[in-house]
């Protein structure tokens, strides 16, 4: 009995050491790029969790239009520019040097999200990230207007509806 116990001590002690260990080696900085297999992990447990939290919730989606496109890229000016870039595919400086860093919202990786996953992301954010949530900002109808802009850009190119 008594020896077990000194076991679970001795065990307890192990991983409080460790985690100290770890905590003060964890680079808190913002500068350097994360390594490809926190960028594999990170990436895959985003689309996951985002494929499951939109299948609840997520609105009826309008029809896209002309006029919608034009609203969504008028809002995108006002909301998201400041991190995206204005043209959705190059980040500013802030957008660029946050941790993690702002997505381009043009490529492949980011377009394969399907319209209610692009809707409950703006909608909700991503915690632990930069990217805020618009839910208490914006009505839904201007979150779907955002979503059929974010469909018009392909590979860096902006497509206007006009
Ligand atoms: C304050 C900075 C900031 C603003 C403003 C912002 N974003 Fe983001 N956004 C981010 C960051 C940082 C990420 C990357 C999050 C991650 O990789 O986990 C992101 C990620 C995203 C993603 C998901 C990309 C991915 O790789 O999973 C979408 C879609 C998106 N933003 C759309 C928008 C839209 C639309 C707006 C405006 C309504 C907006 N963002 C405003 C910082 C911002």
């Amino acid at each position: 009995m008594i020896r077990r116990c000194v076991v679970v001590l001795i065990a307890i002690a192990v991983i409080v050491v460790a985690g100290i260990i770890a905590a003060s080696r964890f680079n808190l900085s913002a500068l350097p790029e994360p390594g490809r297999f926190e960028v594999y992990v990170a990436t895959k447990g985003k689309h996951f969790l985002v494929r499951a939290r939109s299948r609840d919730g997520v609105p009826g989606e309008p029809a896209s239009s002309p006029a919608s496109v034009d609203e969504g890229d008028t809002l995108f000016g006002t909301d998201c520019a400041a991190c995206h870039g204005a043209n959705a595919h190059t980040p500013t400086d802030a957008g660029r040097w946050m941790y993690p860093r702002a997505a381009d919202l043009t490529s492949p990786e980011v377009q394969s999200y399907s319209d209610r996953e692009l809707f409950w992301i703006v909608k909700n954010g991503i915690r632990l990230s930069g990217m805020p949530a618009f839910g208490r900002v914006e009505p839904d109808e201007h979150i779907w207007d955002l979503v059929h802009h974010l469909r018009t850009l392909r590979n860096g190119q902006r497509h206007s509806s006009q």
